[in-house]
């Protein structure tokens, strides 16, 4: 036996593995084969897979491949539970939250050490990182249930939820998805990744001890295909996914034009930032929490290591020593740093592109320790005098692989770190908390660490930018996922069949005022008419599209006709094509750094500009508005003066938080602007519906390309004269006019886009929502009508909120 005097020589670590009895026992309790869990109740175990243990490839248990009819059942248990589950009010499901808390704690050993078992990560991770996690997400949506009504009245529940959820925190990413829903009134269908089902299965068993009523969880196991039965499903309101981005892409197209809401948690390849006065030995330990935490299968793991060129190789040394000394084996020991690779696949997966790397050149370096050779196992990795444009340097790895690249100023690192298509989470690294709060904004990411990195917490909202997805988990951002707005149904019946009636009776298609008015004849051009002309000829006024802060001809060299309600021919409008489009998306691009950099105060002060000249043509639009629709133009005027005046008023008050996290510092919620957003307006109401949409967009700092109204474009054609007035800088409002859907898809397939909203038809949000996948634009697409003059539909936070995204800074202070 080992001496204590030997073991102080050497200073060796003895194993010192946690029992996995109490796990094997819960295990027999099922006889290792598991159903579904739906309604309450356990399904028969039935298609068969294994879930094996990645450190040692042996079988754990078995479970069900969830089967198309397997989902419908819990559907429609889910659908059953669902009104009960709304009438029980904030304070009784708090009581439920608060239940499932406190048992997530009572068998949080259980729970830590199967879900070693199952993922491979070490006990120390799942002991003291998820599972606490866990239990706190639990006891914060307990809150938020308890103060629902309060905090976010005039919403309800989403409803019936398909959650899917990735292997790599299996239990803690089911709490990130459960909590919120039923906190707001949601009920159910998760299924958890095919390779780590098992603590969702505990968890089950859990909701079931706490008397959780049948229905309100259901948990469906499987692969892919029974996530894509879920996403499928006519039964189910809103799909929140987390995984790659790859299959983000396939739901986010499934889901098109289904009006599903979604929230997609996607992947990442986020910068860790060292700038050189950072402390070079705290970065050390954040490179090991921001890359080998969980072998890197961390979606917002710290991969690409950006560090000032005058310190990287002192800081690459440091690394190297720190490496050696890192603990990877059995992941129940309690001694050991990282555990196993989830599963074969992604072993391969990681070697490939480890492979990939040497062979472009970049240098490779491995601690000097043996990896063990049985089971999944992939030591900590190094990549020196990486090409930013190498595939380890774009590819998410998911593995426990560090690239280094360096720069030299401020300006490269910010171009380096947003140089992927990722935005999911940044770390930045420096003793000057000026120049760490300078960097943060300007990186596209949902989350930024100062100082810091993979702090996690229930009160924070945590999300991507760009293809990292869109949506938060967590924080009061996160609640909104699983709301709705509340709208009487009355209201929009009315609107609706008003609409269709006003539609049908007044305004003439642009179809046939485009084909040269076949059906009715074009009588004279409403000018002639006027009696202030005296007889003189007509002088001829052009509508063009307005880019970059000047009027420009369409590239088409066409022009559509517009008509009046009595078939008068009032003007022509451009027909925009793509060409056009790109030159305005790149108007907006120009002006989008500059116009979100400007203060709200600023921003208030143009918009109110803005409604002042609009105001000051008040007769003239009014009169253009009522010839095109048949409608009180005036009304519709003053009303667009009046939205000008709720975003000028917003521009310096749209807040965010600072969030509560238990950590000695600040965690900042701050709303961002999305960037260049297109706005394809409604049909109705051309100047209210166009202005409903742009004021809220430009207020937080967007920059934007506007589609008006097909049928009435001269609205906006008359209004980019009120913009040249209004001090506007060129560029933050681009107006193009032309085929409104063929246009809309145009602008969603473009890749340099960061957000679409379209009201319109329900063949065009279908279309926009399919087109917008190619880079995850968020988008915003309504086919229902809106009573856009008023101030519970036309205007306020929901609109802001869909304009912004939030990004949280996590500032810890102290020495
Ligand atoms: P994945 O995205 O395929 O799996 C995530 C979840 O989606 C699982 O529950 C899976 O069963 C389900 N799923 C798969 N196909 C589906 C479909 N068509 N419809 C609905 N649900 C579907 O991720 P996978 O294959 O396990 O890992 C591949 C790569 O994805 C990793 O190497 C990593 O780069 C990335 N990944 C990122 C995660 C993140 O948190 N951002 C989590 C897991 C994987």
């Amino acid at each position: 036996m080992t001496t204590v005097r030997e073991v102080f020589d050497t200073m060796d670590y003895g194993p010192a593995p946690e029992g996995d009895k109490p796990a094997r026992e819960w295990l027999a309790k099922f006889d290792g084969r598991f159903g579904h869990f739906i309604n309450g109740g356990w399904t028969k175990p039935a298609g068969l897979f294994d879930v094996s243990d990645p450190s040692t490839g042996r079988r754990l248990a078995q479970a069900s491949q969830g089967t198309k009819k397997d989902v419908d059942a819990a559907v429609k248990a889910a659908r059953k539970a669902l009104p009960g589950w709304q009438a029980l009010g904030g304070h009784g499901r708090a009581r439920y939250l608060y239940a499932l808390a406190r048992a997530v704690q009572r068998h949080s050993r259980l729970l830590a050490v199967v879900e070693t078992m199952d993922n491979g990560k070490s006990i120390r991770e799942t002991r003291d990182i998820d599972i606490p996690l866990v239990a706190r997400h639990f006891y914060h949506h307990a809150g938020w249930a308890q103060l629902m009504e309060a905090e976010f009245a005039g919403h309800h529940g989403a409803g019936v939820v398909g959650q899917i959820i990735p292997w790599n925190f299996p239990l803690l990413m089911m709490a990130w998805k459960v909590a919120p829903a039923l906190a707001a009134g949601c009920t159910i269908v998760i299924k958890p990744a095919e390779f780590t089902p098992l603590t969702a299965l505990v968890f089950a068993e859990l909701a079931e001890s706490v008397g959780l009523p049948a229905g309100v969880l259901n948990v469906v196991t499987g692969d892919g295909d029974t996530g894509a039965a879920i996403v499928a499903h006519d039964g189910i309101d809103k799909i929140a996914f987390t995984g790659s981005t790859e299959v983000g892409r396939i739901i986010r197209k499934a889901t098109a034009g289904s009006g599903k809401k979604i929230s997609l948690e996607l992947g990442g390849k986020s910068p860790f930032i060292v700038f050189d006065d950072a402390d070079l030995d705290s970065v050390v330990e954040g490179v090991v929490d921001a890359i080998w935490f969980n072998q890197g299968q961390v979606c917002c793991a710290g991969s690409r290591l950006l560090v000032a060129e005058g310190i990287a190789e002192r800081l690459y040394t440091k690394l190297r020593a720190r490496m050696e000394t890192l603990r990877l084996g059995n992941p129940l020991d309690k001694a050991v740093d990282m555990g196993a690779i989830v599963a074969p696949v992604q072993l391969e997966r990681i070697r490939t592109l480890v492979a990939a790397g040497s062979a472009e050149g970049a240098q490779m370096w491995q601690p000097s320790w043996a990896c063990p050779t049985e089971g999944c196992f992939y030591p900590p990795t190094l990549f020196t005098n990486v090409q930013p444009s190498s595939s380890i340097a774009q590819v998410e790895i998911f593995g426990p692989v560090l690239v280094a690249m360096t720069f030299r100023t401020p300006a490269e690192a910010v171009a380096l770190a947003n140089n992927t298509q990722y935005g999911l989470a940044a770390s930045v690294w420096s003793e000057s908390i000026n120049l760490a709060l300078d960097i943060a904004p300007k990186i596209k990411a949902g989350v930024v660490w100062i100082n810091s990195t993979n702090l996690f917490d229930a009160a924070a909202g945590f999300g991507g930018y760009r293809e990292s997805g869109f949506g938060r988990e967590g924080g009061r951002e996160g609640m909104y996922e699983y709301l709705k707005r509340d709208r009487t149904e009355s209201t929009t019946d009315d609107l609706a069949a008003g609409r269709a009636a006003k539609a049908s009776s007044r305004v003439p298609s642009a179809k046939s005022v485009a084909a040269g008015g076949a059906s009715r004849p074009i009588k004279r051009a409403a000018e002639l008419d006027d009696p202030d002309r005296g007889g003189s000829p007509l002088i001829d006024r052009t509508a063009k599209l307005f880019i970059g802060g000047k009027q420009s001809r369409p590239d088409s060299g066409y022009s559509t006709r517009i008509a009046s309600v009595d078939g008068r021919a009032l003007g022509e409008v451009g027909e925009g094509n793509r060409k056009d489009l790109r030159n305005a998306v790149e108007a907006a691009h120009a002006a989008s750094a500059g116009w979100a950099k400007a203060t709200g105060h600023n921003r208030a002060q143009i918009l109110y500009y803005i409604a002042e000249n609009l105001a000051a043509r008040s007769r003239e639009m009014s009169s253009r508005i009522s010839a095109m629709t048949g409608t009180d133009g005036e009304a519709e005027v003053e009303a667009a003066v009046r939205r000008l005046f709720t975003y000028g008023a917003w521009a310096d008050k749209y807040d965010g938080l600072v969030h509560q996290v238990p950590l000695r510092g600040v965690a900042l919620a701050m709303n961002e602007p999305l960037g260049v957003m297109a706005v394809i307006a409604p049909e109705e109401q051309p100047l209210l519906g166009l202005i409903s949409l742009i004021a809220p967009a430009i207020c937080v700092g967007n920059t934007v390309v506007a589609i008006p109204s097909e049928r009435a474009p001269l609205a906006a054609t008359d209004f980019y004269q009120v913009l040249e007035t209004s001090d506007l800088p060129a560029g933050v409002i681009n107006i193009v006019t032309g085929p409104k859907d063929s246009l809309a898809k145009t602008l969603a397939e473009h890749d340099d886009l960061d957000g679409i909203w379209y009201f319109g038809s329900a063949d065009g949000v279908t279309a926009v929502e399919l087109a917008s996948a190619g880079n995850m634009k968020r988008t915003w697409c309504e086919s229902d009508p809106r009573d856009w003059a008023g101030v519970d539909d036309g205007e306020g936070r929901e609109f802001l909120r869909e304009a912004t995204q939030v990004k949280n800074i996590w500032i810890p202070y102290g020495e």
